[in-house]
């Protein structure tokens, strides 16, 4: 038996209208019928777009929403069943880092106070002084000096308060942490130094993880298994080096051609599977296949009625496509959707962004200014000849050029006025827009 096992987990939240009778006129299906296994030791990553459930599916396995339906099996107890007091005693197995780590410590709580907390709760160390000797081995485990335990949480980078809540979740003598996002918010060097963390001590302390991110690259070398979600359901599921080998699923495909290939001869031959339209709202998702919406392989009347199940199809891969093989096989035509060069991404069709233009202002403004240091260069050297030539009329064509050049000269200056400050009022629009996010 896998150390947690979720079977059938549904989590529909009840959308209510109305002040007097508060009626409930729908539901939003947030999590629809999930089944997977993490085994002890192991990390499951599960991926997917934002709004597809992820973060309900992490906080319905510690309960922290309610399971409509299915089960939650961690080391042979269902937890969806267990009484709210066993549960509390559970939850110490079970721990959550989350993904803003400033927003999820309490800004006048000192470090030692914030990780005491969860030990006072569940009855670990006999007084502050054994559970301080704890933390401080903790700390030394998660990369931070001892002196962090009478420190506040904006005393430290975001990198450092990743660590602190990983620690939080340390002290509590986890068997499995679910991980939500847990380097989005944190900068590119950073979220590498935190995986790696989460890694090291994966192996040193025997933890499970449940690791939830949006970014196939964060899950990819963490993660022994792979999980991708689709508005509420899991469409494929493989052993990590699988799923990135061979992508099965139309929509793992769609996101796989998105990510960029180090190999420059790959990169060239990449194509690019382009979804149409949006994510559907999870309170009102597609019949049938419920990425029949977007799926550039569609079939109309199997697709849109029939629901695929999870299935075996082979290769370690849990598909749930009524196609999977004729696609494999390329014996289905596409129907929809559009394969395009992966170079061709951004180059004409995307409008660049505000630093872009900054930029490209800046380059324009730069090769004015050349142009009128050439100018003067010319103006000067007509002015030289000018002088030198004895000749009146040579005279009168070098005072002729340089006069020409004095009005280009003006022409291309006043042309860098006006660049630069167009380039002054693009950088004043951005800083708006910054401001604005
Ligand atoms: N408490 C709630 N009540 C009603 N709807 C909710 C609740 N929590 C989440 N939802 C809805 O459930 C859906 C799934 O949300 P969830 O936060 O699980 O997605 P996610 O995959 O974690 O997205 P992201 O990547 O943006 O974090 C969304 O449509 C969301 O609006
Ligand atoms: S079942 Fe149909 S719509 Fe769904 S992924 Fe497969 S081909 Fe696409
Ligand atoms: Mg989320």
């Amino acid at each position: 038996m896998s150390l947690l096992e979720l079977d059938g987990v549904k989590v529909h939240f009840p959308i209510k209208k109305g002040v007097l009778f508060n009626r409930t006129v729908g539901h939003v299906y947030a999590v629809d019928g999930i089944s997977l296994k993490v085994e002890a030791g192991e990390t499951y990553g599960l991926v997917g777009e934002s709004g597809c459930g992820k973060t309900t599916l992490g906080r319905s396995v510690l309960r922290l929403v309610d399971i409509t339906e299915g089960s939650v099996v961690l080391d042979g107890t269902d937890l969806a069943k267990l009484p709210s007091e066993e549960m509390r005693r559970f939850r110490r197995r079970l721990q959550m880092v989350f993904q803003d780590p400033l927003g999820s410590l309490n800004p006048r709580q000192n470090i030692e106070s914030i990780l005491s907390e969860g030990m006072v709760a569940h009855g670990i160390g006999k007084d502050q002084e054994e559970r301080r000797e704890k933390i401080k081995s903790i700390l030394d485990k998660v990369g931070l000096p001892s002196n962090a335990l009478a420190r506040y949480p904006h005393e430290f980078s975001g990198g450092q308060r990743q660590r602190i809540g990983i620690a939080r979740a340390l002290v509590l003598e986890p068997d499995v942490i679910i991980c939500d996002e847990p380097v989005s918010a944190l900068d590119v060097s950073v979220q590498a130094q935190v995986i790696n963390l989460l890694e090291e001590l994966q192996e040193e302390l025997g933890l499970t993880y449940l690791v939830i991110a949006h970014d196939l690259a964060v899950v990819r070398h963490i993660s022994d298994t792979i999980g991708v979600m689709y508005l509420g359901s899991l469409v494929e599921e493989a052993p990590s080096d699988a799923l990135y080998a061979e992508p099965k699923h139309p929509y793992t495909k769609a996101l796989m051609s998105a990510v960029p290939v180090p190999d420059p001869e790959v990169e060239d031959r990449r194509e690019r599977i382009l979804l149409i339209g949006d994510l559907p709202s999870p309170a009102n998702p597609p019949s049938g296949c419920r990425f029949h919406t977007r799926c550039p392989w569609a079939q109309a009347e199997r697709c849109g009625t029939e629901r695929p199940e999870l299935r075996d199809v082979g290769g370690g891969h849990r598909v749930a496509c009524h196609y999977t093989e004729e696609i494999a096989a390329g014996t289905l035509k596409r129907t929809t959707g559009e394969v395009v060069p992966a170079t061709r991404e951004g180059v004409e069709d995307v409008p660049p962004t505000l630093p872009e233009q900054a930029e490209k202002a800046e380059a324009a403004v730069g090769k004015t200014e050349q142009a009128a240091k050439a100018v003067r260069a010319d103006e000067v050297r007509a002015t030289d000849e000018a002088e030198k030539s004895p000749d009146a009329g040579t005279t009168e064509k070098a005072t002729a050029g340089a006069g020409k050049a004095d009005t280009e000269k003006a022409d291309h200056v006043e042309k860098a006025d006006v660049e630069k400050a167009d380039k002054a009022e693009k950088a004043d629009k951005a800083e708006k827009a910054d401001e604005a996010v």
